[in-house]
């Protein structure tokens, strides 16, 4: 797999979590672009802190390195709420998300990360528990088992997900806040690039800024990885200023081309192109045939060839478009 990729928008590099930590903004005020969601955010922040009540529940879902994770992070600063973080996966037993539900106090976030990834008997505690501010335990076996219900403080919680698909509709239907994140703006980017060379202390200038951008996928954690990268090579290589000719080169050895494409996207394209004409072809042949996983094609990859215009869902499978055949200097036959 490819999961070491530079471009790669999940955070599976471990320069990432550093990175993360000093980058990640923590108002709104920081975090750059999304004014949409900002702006409905505030408003729900600030109606909830007139009602003396926590937020409704949220739920965030978008493609990974989008700011769903910083988003939860700025909320619970903009409330000075305190904020309890899982995921999914972290919950095996329903027995383990009581206990973090039964110790949560009133006006706390509970953040819960990639959030589809909940299973059901887990999930079902969660129904009463965002709904009621409710724990129904079962106590003893049989016929002699009955229910008991706990009441728990009123907190919020914070879901997010890449797959918004892959949530039951119950679980869905209980957030009351649903913000569905995009990918940036060229020039939102570019200022997420000069606000993070100004916190790491490296010079850059626009035109420098202006080609970190248009690589990074339209992602803010891709172009702080494309800059710290960047500005790696410049002290390597110069006197440690981020320069046009440092950043092309850069890219070169990176071997990322002009929209922020790898060898796994042009080999996703490519097998397309070559090996089913174009397409369509079905996402598991696709999968077998570039030995990438299905669901990392699904969610890492075409969502941002589609946003480039250079792949096509249709019911019989992916198809690559003329701009890809263009793009890839290829012929359409
Ligand atoms: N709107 C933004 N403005 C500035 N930086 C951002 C923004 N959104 C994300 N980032 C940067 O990108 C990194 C990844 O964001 P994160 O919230 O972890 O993404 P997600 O949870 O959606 O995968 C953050 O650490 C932060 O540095
Ligand atoms: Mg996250």
């Amino acid at each position: 797999m490819s999961d070491d990729r530079i471009v790669s928008p999940n955070e599976n590099i471990s320069e990432d979590k550093s990175l993360d930590l000093n980058l990640r903004p923590k108002t709104f005020s920081d975090y750059i672009g999304q004014d949409n969601i900002k702006a409905n955010l505030q408003i729900s922040i600030k109606a909830a802190s007139k009602r003396s009540e926590p937020i409704d529940h949220v739920l965030f879902y978008g493609a990974p390195g989008l700011g769903k994770t910083t988003l939860a992070h700025v909320i619970s600063n903009e409330m000075t709420a305190n904020i309890k973080i899982t995921s999914g996966p972290a919950i095996e037993r329903s027995g383990d998300l009581a206990a973090i539900l039964s110790n949560l106090s009133e006006g706390d976030i509970l953040f819960i990360d990639e959030i589809h990834r909940l299973n059901k008997t887990v999930e079902e505690i969660l129904y009463p528990a965002m709904e009621d501010f409710a724990l129904d335990l079962i106590m003893g076996k049989g016929p002699g088992a009955r229910t008991i219900r706990i009441d728990l403080p009123k907190f919020t919680i914070i879901g997010a997900t890449t797959r918004a698909s892959m949530l039951s509709a119950p679980l869905r239907d209980r957030f009351g806040i649903v913000h569905h994140l995009d990918f940036y703006e060229e020039n939102h980017i570019q200022q997420i690039v000069k606000r993070s060379s100004t916190i790491l202390g490296v010079e850059i200038d626009d035109e420098s800024g202006q080609l970190i951008a248009e690589r990074s996928r339209k992602t803010p954690r891709i172009a702080n990885r494309l800059l710290k990268r960047v500005r790696d090579f410049s002290v390597v290589e110069g006197d440690g200023t981020i320069s046009k000719e440092i950043c092309l080169k850069s890219f070169d050895i990176l071997n990322v081309d002009k929209y922020g494409l790898d060898h796994v996207d042009r080999k996703i394209l490519n097998t397309i192109i070559n090996k089913f004409k174009g397409g369509p072809v079905g996402l598991n042949t696709l999968a077998a045939a570039t030995g990438e996983d299905m669901s990392t094609i699904e969610d890492v990859y075409e969502p941002y060839l589609m946003q480039l215009g250079f792949l096509d869902r249709s019911s019989r499978g992916r198809v690559a478009t003329d701009s890809a055949f263009g793009h890839l200097g290829l012929d359409k036959k």
